[in-house]
């Protein structure tokens, strides 16, 4: 990375008094400075922590990663993007070298849980294209679920600009075409003004990160995960399960500890007034293919609208013939109907389901919970070959971000 121009702002840039205190040309300094210091399990944020980048030459470089080992971890990369609302409006925002954010004590982000987020990849294409799957979805999504929460709306255009932003300022980090990872991309939306009584925060921050990343479950390609029918509930019939909540979040991690414990990856819900028909997994929407050709896929309002659901219910109608159905699934009656379940979402992509743990037992599906039948591997294909530019994009579904 060669000649990067940053300005220094203090402690204070996340409390929206940005006070530059200097500029300095640092091709080095950027990544040693920005480290944060830990002390005795404390972070120490320093003025160079808060570092603003005012410029940014972009490395054609790849990083020397072993890219085919990655997992779905937190990999820290170069830059963020970061804009803030205050006053009624937004700023431009701009790009900083920290993952660390400043926030008040008092922020409603920390005690209300006032925040959401999204979820995104960018893949690059095997002519080297950089390519976001239906970003405008997420961007659409991010706006439900603000407005749930009370707070403002991040325009489309600030929203493209910031992924956008993110991913070129990060080119480096973009796992190279037909190494198996992909770029993570985590849109977040934080309310970080100081408060105490419960109502809204006045100040907030849109903030955008990037992450190279690997499979979600298991090892590379198309592995079969299981899940276990959860005895808690993840969101209330007229709760906040429609929307990308980071709270939904909180409460479903003793739900995945307790399904890990029996031997499973993932919790699956049920509906919460009558445990009888599928919600979705913890960090994914669900589909089943059906005797007779069908896919079906749970209907239910508190349940997240999956942009990738969405997406494989159209290509298995439109190009296996399949008849899609979209509609409350009984899971105790149906069961015997099942013949593949796959969960799906941005970090699952597609995942297999071969067992399922049910009031008390397991039951398998294709291959004796094995294997990966056909409907679900031929979904796969269709769905990662268009993210990765290389089949027909006939619904313009992906977007190039423009490296230059
Ligand atoms: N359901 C939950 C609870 C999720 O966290 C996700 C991931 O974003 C999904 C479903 C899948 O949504 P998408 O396909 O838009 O990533
Ligand atoms: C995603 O798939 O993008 C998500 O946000 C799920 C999360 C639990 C990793």
């Amino acid at each position: 990375m060669a000649g990067i121009v940053a300005e220094h702002a203090s402690f204070d840039r996340a409390l929206n008094k940005i006070a530059t205190i200097s500029v300095v040309d640092l091709t080095r300094g950027l990544r040693h400075n920005t480290a944060p210091c830990v002390t005795q399990g404390h972070s120490r944020a320093s003025h160079e922590t808060f570092a603003k980048v005012t410029e940014v030459s972009i490395s054609k470089a790849k990083k020397e990663l072993n890219w085919a080992e990655l997992g779905f971890q937190y990999r820290q990369t170069d830059f963020r993007f970061s804009a803030t609302y205050s006053d009624g409006a937004w700023s431009a925002g701009e790009l900083l070298a920290s993952p660390l954010i400043a926030v008040h004590e008092g922020a409603p982000a920390l005690h209300y849980a006032q925040q959401c987020f999204e979820g995104m990849k960018a893949q690059t294409a095997p002519d080297g294209r950089v390519l976001l799957f239906r970003p405008e979805l997420n961007s659409e999504r991010m706006n439900q679920t603000a407005e749930r929460l009370l707070m403002p709306q991040v325009p489309l255009e600030l929203f493209l600009r910031g992924v956008e932003e993110a991913v070129r300022a990060n080119y480096a980090w973009i796992p190279p075409y037909g190494s198996g990872a992909s770029l993570y991309i985590r849109p977040m939306l934080i309310g970080v003004g100081e408060n105490l009584g419960l109502r809204p925060a006045r100040t907030f921050e849109f903030r955008v990160f990037v992450s190279p990343v690997g499979p979600y479950y298991k090892s590379a390609g198309l592995a079969v995960i299981s899940l276990a029918v959860s005895e808690f509930d993840r969101a209330a019939p007229a709760g906040t399960g429609a929307f990308k909540a980071g709270a939904n979040y909180a409460g479903g991690l003793l739900a995945t500890r307790h399904a890990q414990a029996l031997g499973a990856n993932e919790a699956l819900y049920l509906d919460s007034k009558t445990r009888t028909y599928i919600d979705e997994a913890g960090s994914a929407n669900i589909v089943v293919a059906m005797k007779g050709n069908r896919l079906v896929s749970p209907k239910s309002n508190a349940i997240l609208p999956s942009v990738t659901r969405r997406s494989v219910m159209t290509l298995a109608e439109e190009q296996m013939k399949m008849q899609v159905e979209n509609r409350p699934i009984d899971l105790r009656a149906e069961l015997p109907e099942f013949e593949e379940v796959a969960a799906c979402g941005t970090a699952a992509v597609l995942s297999p389901v071969g067992r399922i743990w049910v009031d008390g037992e397991w039951h398998a599906f294709y291959g004796n919970g094995e294997k990966v039948g056909p409907v679900m591997q031929k979904l796969y294909d269709l769905l990662v070959g268009i993210q990765r530019g290389e089949l027909a994009d006939v619904h313009g579904w992906t977007r190039e971000v423009s490296m230059d």
